[in-house]
């Protein structure tokens, strides 16, 4: 699908994104790139940082792939240095690594809960802290947009509760707090806004195909508003606007992209019967005011 947006939104600006190799974050580093940004990603496997980085480049999008785990702190350390090395700035950090497993919270085993706050949330936390410096310079001379902008991906598991995902929850959860917290010390401080992305299941995903599988997901259909499933797209395009300077007085926000899924519940009335229902309950409280016994009307 084409973008909406100018080609040059992120003309001159540096990106390093966790978890770029892959799925969201992957759909993010494309975008970003072909909206004039220079594009660093981070992930653990070389051989998926290699394919990602070919791609990026065969689009004419300056590339570069770091290998490193964000739940360690001197690969943290590490792949921003070189993404600042290489590119001489970073104006853009997304943190799009995250970790994930249905399994049910009984047969989950505390490290299992552990491993998935160290990469979603810990990891969130230790990329910004990494990062901060650099960010504090980014976008510097360039007016309204003040200093650099972060972006962190959750989710809405934790807004009310989710199946087989109280490690995730749990982890979203913190990545949101952090991503308030941030955009109120931050913002404050050194004029970075700091936002979130809240994604609902996105087709053609790793999440999607280890959360949802095949024969789940088609009975889930019915419960999406918008009866489909989100496209990466969606999620970039989400992405561009909160980083860009289409998004330069939004702060704190974590953006849920969703199709209004995490709204969604079965109905209890088909909707013609409210009408009937309805009109029959108006004229039973006209004649019988409620709390008005009828032997004394
Ligand atoms: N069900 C229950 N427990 C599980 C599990 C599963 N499917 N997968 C892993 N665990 C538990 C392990 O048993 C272990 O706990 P234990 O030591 O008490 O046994 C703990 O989680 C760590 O597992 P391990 O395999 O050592 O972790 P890892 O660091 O190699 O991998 C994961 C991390 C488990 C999060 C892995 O799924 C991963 O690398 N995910 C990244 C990609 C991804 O999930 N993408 C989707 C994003 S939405």
């Amino acid at each position: 699908m084409e973008s909406p947006f100018r080609s040059d939104v992120l003309k001159g600006k540096v990106a390093l994104i966790t978890g770029g190799g892959s799925g969201i974050g992957f759909e993010i580093s494309k975008q970003f790139g072909k909206h004039g940004a220079s594009v660093a990603i981070m992930g653990r496997r070389k051989q998926v940082l290699d394919f990602a980085v070919s791609a990026l480049q065969s689009l004419g999008i300056p590339a570069v792939g770091f290998e490193g785990d964000v739940r360690k702190q001197e690969d943290a350390t590490i792949v921003v240095e070189s993404t600042y090395k290489h590119f001489g700035r970073i104006d853009i950090l997304v943190n799009a690594a995250a970790g994930n497993f249905l399994v049910s919270a009984e047969d989950l085993s505390p490290n299992g809960f552990r491993t998935v706050m160290d990469i979603d949330s810990v990891g969130t936390f230790t990329m910004c802290h990494e990062a901060l410096k650099y960010l504090k310079k980014g976008g510097l001379g360039r007016g309204s947009s003040g200093g650099g902008t972060i972006l962190n991906i959750s989710a809405t598991l934790h807004y009310t509760a989710s199946w087989y995902q109280v490690h995730v929850s749990a982890a979203k959860a913190a990545v949101d707090a952090t991503t308030r917290n941030l955009a109120l010390e931050w913002g404050t401080d050194y004029d970075i806004r700091v936002n979130g992305i809240a994604p609902g299941p996105i087709g053609d995903t790793p999440g999607m195909s280890k959360l949802v599988p095949q024969e789940v997901n088609s009975k889930a259909r019915d419960f999406r508003p918008l009866y489909r499933l989100g496209e990466k797209w969606d999620i970039a395009m989400a992405a561009l606007y909160l980083v860009s300077d289409a998004g330069k007085f939004v702060n704190g926000n974590i953006v849920i992209v969703d199709g209004g899924l995490w709204l969604s519940r079965p109905r209890h009335l088909p909707k013609e019967a409210v009408k009937q229902v309805s009109r029959i309950v108006e004229k039973r409280s006209r004649e019988e005011p409620v709390g008005v016994p009828r032997s004394k009307m």
